[in-house]
């Protein structure tokens, strides 16, 4: 157990108390970005410049944050982004993440490069779940993975499309961070000066890639994390390999990764249930648009079809506001978690408690009763109502 949670009251709190509790090599793995982190940067700013017009004398006494996502109401317009390796963090940091989640309503979102498998975190965690599939060079591990994800429950499947290769993120590089773990001096160092993190980890095991395990082994271990991943993925996908992968999941399927309009306008006609916006945080293409300012258009070309989902730099309850505002249905939360986790569950749900919290309170300030009503009304300058 952690003590002294009940005094990070917002999810900057818990950035800095995760800077505080992991070795400086996994707090930059899962806090930095690509080259210059000028996406990582403007994913905040882009957030941060946009401003409200907020009502009065509306009835706000009880705020409502469910929303419309395919048939189905979520509780809350929240779900967890997949994030990889996660047991550097916390040991099986995934179930922490996924239990905190699922105790709210929220999806959660398993990764392909998780420290768990899909079957085991299944077998835990009793809320719905997601898988998102990397799509590796061999369409026969793909289709069995996908089939795996069926056959274990997984309700949604995301296909995440912008990892063709890995971002160049410098501070993994000077850091040496891998998986399975080669240990340097520096690392044995670094736990040194954590050993609670130390003993977590050597209780908790050496992580390894479970999902495709079978698939990488771990012959070329010592490489970071981005380039094992990136050495494994299929860099020549191209909407025909989509179109298979979307004739094996009956499924909703949801493309993750995705900014551009048309990009946007093609998946949907080539079967995609849902778009996810997102620039990976900021950890892929450097000086890529934020997702907040790539939505407007995704929405316009996607005309209602499909739900939109965004993620990348959402850490206050305001900025989940105004993406729906921009047209969002439900928000994704990446690093926020991640920070909590270097708290275990209790961490996980003492950040999602503080965004919830956060987008209730805004509601009722922005005289905006229910979550799902929000418009463009709502923003200066976007949509009818600015004076
Ligand atoms: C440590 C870490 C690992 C990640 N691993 C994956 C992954 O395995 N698959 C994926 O689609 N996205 C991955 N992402 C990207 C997230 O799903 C999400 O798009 C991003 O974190 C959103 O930005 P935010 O961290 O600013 O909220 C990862 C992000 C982080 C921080």
């Amino acid at each position: 157990m952690v003590g002294g949670l009940h005094r990070l009251i917002s999810v900057d709190d818990y950035r800095r108390f995760a800077r505080r509790r992991l070795p400086k090599s996994v707090f930059e793995f899962v806090d930095g970005g690509a080259l210059d982190e000028l996406t990582l940067a403007d994913n905040r700013a882009g957030f941060d410049r946009l401003r409200l017009l907020g009502r009065v004398l509306r009835d706000v006494s009880a705020p409502d944050l469910s929303v419309g996502l395919w048939d189905k109401t979520q509780p809350t317009p929240l779900v967890v982004s997949p994030m990889g390796s996660n047991t550097l963090i916390w040991p099986q940091a995934e179930v922490a993440i996924a239990r905190a989640a699922a105790a709210r309503g929220i999806p959660y979102t398993l990764s392909t490069m998780s420290t768990i498998g899909l079957d085991r975190l299944a077998r835990q965690v009793d809320g719905e779940l997601w898988f998102q599939l990397y799509v590796l060079k061999d369409y026969d591990f793909n289709r069995k993975l996908v089939q795996r994800a069926a056959e274990f429950g997984y309700s949604t499947l995301v296909v995440t499309v912008d990892l063709q290769t890995g971002g160049k993120r410098e501070r993994d590089l000077r850091n040496g961070i891998s998986i399975p773990l080669r240990l340097s001096l520096r690392h044995v160092l670094e736990g040194l000066t954590h050993p609670g993190w130390a003993l977590r980890l050597v209780r908790g095991g050496a992580p390894q890639f479970e999902n495709v395990r079978d698939y990488i082994g771990s012959t070329n271990a010592g490489l970071t994390i981005a380039a094992r991943v990136a050495a494994s993925l299929d860099d020549a996908m191209a909407m025909e390999d989509f179109a298979r992968i979307r004739d094996w999941w009956k499924g909703r399927l949801v493309v993750k990764g995705v900014m551009h309009a048309s990009d946007a306008a093609d998946l949907v006609a080539a079967g995609a249930d849902g778009i996810w916006v997102s620039n990976h945080g900021g950890r892929q293409l450097d000086s890529a648009l934020s997702s907040i300012d790539a939505l407007p258009a995704i929405r316009d070309a996607v005309a209602g079809r499909v739900p939109l989902l965004l993620d990348s730099g959402v850490r206050r309850g305001m900025d989940v506001i105004k993406a729906r505002a921009l047209g969002a249905s439900v928000v994704g939360l990446g690093r926020a978690i991640a920070y909590g986790a270097a708290a275990g569950e209790a961490g996980v749900a003492g950040v999602l408690d503080i965004v919830l919290d956060e987008i209730a309170n805004g509601l009722k300030l922005a005289g905006i009763p229910r979550y799902r009503d929000i418009d463009a009304g709502l923003l200066a300058g976007h949509g009818g109502v600015s004076q």
